[in-house]
């Protein structure tokens, strides 16, 4: 025999996922302060840049929706992989991913290896409503991180900012999220913005007719058409309602009044069955708030049936680890 001989170890911590049971105290024995210092990070990137938490709330349902919550939308492209970074809802427009990178640098100090960044999307989305001013809850954890992404499935899922009422109700009725969900997740846009790229047809061209949507107030259409003219840098950007920072029901009342930014918000209001939840957020904040928050934890219970495991870098798959352990 060798004196000496090298046993290498793949250690590769892959778990199949079999629909694992979320729970609000996951990471209680693992990890106690996680909440904390996700909320902590958040609210350092409030004071740095206030967007950029409304950029992070966006995460969780460009994640969640494609193929569930996995944080497949984090990973990086890499030589052999296009993820979802660069597909058509996502490039250009995407951003704040190094508030994510911040929370999972502060967090690997803390508990190395344990909180998974599909949990970190869930408890940033809830600090990010919570922090401008929205309702606050408890979340369910316990979900892993995804090991491939593909562009193309988000291509297929993702709808356009040009959809109508009746399709976004189709869209998200086949995740069992009901015409209120979509109507009170919507609310979301009550704080962000939007690019002059995702209203452009809506001011000079709607579906074709070569005139802007007649659903937009005059004088709104005006601000917008000032904002975005015809040669406009489409990244412009403009608010998502009128209190783009404040979480709050302004975004219905916006509705209400014809002053939605997106053709799929004010569509909303013009459809007949998603109307009547307008009307019942704009009068009622604390109806939106309600149906916000069970929006929010049905959406979040989206879950991969793919194995995954607990990146260590939410942009990157974890390399495998090897151990070369030396016996004499
Ligand atoms: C109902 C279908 C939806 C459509 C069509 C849609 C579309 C969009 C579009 C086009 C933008 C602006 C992007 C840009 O111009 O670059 C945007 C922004 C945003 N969306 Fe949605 N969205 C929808 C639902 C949601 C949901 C369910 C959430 C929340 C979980 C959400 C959260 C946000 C937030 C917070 C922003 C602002 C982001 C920022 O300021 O960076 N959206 N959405
Ligand atoms: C918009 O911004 C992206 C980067 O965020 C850039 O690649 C693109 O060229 C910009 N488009 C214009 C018209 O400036
Ligand atoms: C909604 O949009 C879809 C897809 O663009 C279209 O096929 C449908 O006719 C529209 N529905 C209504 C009622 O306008
Ligand atoms: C929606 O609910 C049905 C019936 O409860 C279930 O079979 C299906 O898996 C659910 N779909 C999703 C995406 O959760
Ligand atoms: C408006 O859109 C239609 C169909 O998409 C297109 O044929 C037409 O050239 C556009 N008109 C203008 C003025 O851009």
């Amino acid at each position: 025999m060798h004196p000496l001989f090298a046993v290498v170890l793949l250690t590769l911590h892959i778990t199949m996922a079999t629909a694992a049971q979320l729970r609000p105290d996951f990471y209680l024995e693992t990890c106690p302060e996680a909440e904390f210092i996700v909320r902590d990070v958040m609210k350092k990137a409030l004071i740095r840049e206030p967007r950029s938490v409304a950029s992070v709330m966006r995460f969780q349902f460009h994640d969640c929706f494609v193929n569930g919550c996995d944080a497949s939308m984090l990973l990086d492209d890499t030589p052999t992989m296009l993820g979802e970074k660069e597909a058509l809802s996502n490039v250009n427009s995407l951003r704040s991913f190094e508030v994510i990178d911040g929370v999972k640098e502060a967090l690997e100090r803390a508990c190395p290896g344990v909180v998974s960044c599909a949990d970190i999307i869930i408890m940033a989305a809830r600090d990010a409503v919570a922090l401008t001013g929205g309702p606050d809850w408890e979340v369910r954890l316990g979900r892993l991180d995804s090991l491939t992404a593909r562009q193309e499935d988000s291509n297929e899922i993702m709808p356009s900012p040009r959809s109508n009422a009746s399709l976004l109700i189709d869209l998200f009725g086949k995740y069992n999220l009901s015409v209120k969900d979509l109507v009170a997740l919507s609310g979301t846009h009550s704080i962000g913005q939007g690019r002059c790229f995702s209203i452009m047809y809506r001011l000079y061209n709607q579906s074709g007719t070569g005139r802007p949507d007649p659903a937009i107030e005059p004088k709104f259409r005006e601000k917008l058409q000032k904002l975005c003219p015809p040669n406009v840098d489409q990244n412009v950007t403009g608010d998502l309602d009128a209190t783009p920072r404040l979480f709050d029901n302004q975004y219905f009342k916006d509705l209400v009044a014809g002053r939605g930014f997106l053709n799929s918000d004010q569509t909303l209001f013009t459809f007949t069955q998603t109307r009547k939840f307008v009307e019942l957020f704009s009068k009622d904040e604390t109806a939106f708030f309600k149906a916000l928050v069970e929006g929010m934890l049905k959406m979040g219970d989206l879950q991969s049936n793919r194995p995954g495991e607990i990146r260590r870098n939410c942009r990157a798959v974890n390399g495998r680890h090897v151990n070369t352990v030396w016996e004499s």
